[in-house]
């Protein structure tokens, strides 16, 4: 688990983009599990981010029409999983997250907080190996953020998934084991 924190501009977001397979660097070599990423297809690049590789943002990024357990879903659908597996790992995820409760509800009715849960739990259902967040606490209010920082602590470290968190607060830089400082473009180790 390691943070990443720098100033405004200092290329943050970019990196993960870039991590991600979202966004192209122009040099530089980047590797998932040693194989060479910039040689990947595009093909391959969407087949990591389907089953690899998830991400985390500040404003969850839910898909407004379908409710709470069709958004943890989704990435199970669109692998092709059978339905009665889906089922099954999306209930025990909702579990997880504590929104059991709150299965049928869209996005709109939810709180940040809930909202956030709602995209771990939609993050960790394809058991990535790599969880890629920018500020997900960055728009939720110190409790919120709080019991966000606990859950990801929690279930990403139990689940032994490696977590890249880009960060503006001590607090939540804090469940890392390291953290990496940007300037400029740079990454200072
Ligand atoms: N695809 C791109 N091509 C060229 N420049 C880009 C691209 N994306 C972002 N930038 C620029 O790169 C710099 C770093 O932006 P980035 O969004 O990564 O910063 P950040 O560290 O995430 O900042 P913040 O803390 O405000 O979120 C900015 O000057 C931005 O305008
Ligand atoms: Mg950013």
């Amino acid at each position: 688990m390691t943070a990443i924190m720098g100033p405004s501009g200092s290329g943050k977001s970019t990196l993960l983009h870039c991590l991600g397979g979202v966004d192209k660097a122009d040099s530089g070599r980047l590797f998932f599990r040693e194989r060479d990423m910039m040689q990947m297809l595009p093909s391959e690049i969407a087949g990591l981010r389907r089953t690899q590789i998830a991400s985390i943002f500040q404003f969850f990024y839910l898909l407004p029409t379908l409710t709470v357990e069709e958004n943890i879903e989704f990435p199970l659908q669109i692998q092709s999983i059978p339905q009665d597996k889906r089922r099954d790992s999306v209930a025990s995820i909702l579990k997880q997250v504590g929104m059991t409760n709150r299965k049928q509800a869209f996005p709109n009715q939810l709180s940040g907080g809930e909202q956030q849960r709602t995209a771990i739990a939609r993050a960790l259902i394809t058991s990535p190996k790599v969880i890629l967040a920018d500020e997900p606490t960055g728009n939720l209010d110190s409790q919120n953020g709080r019991l966000i920082l606990d859950l990801m602590q929690n279930l990403i470290c139990a689940k032994g998934i490696a977590l890249l968190l880009v960060t503006h607060s001590q607090e939540a830089s804090a469940i890392c084991n390291t953290t990496w400082k940007m300037q400029d473009g740079n990454l200072i180790v």
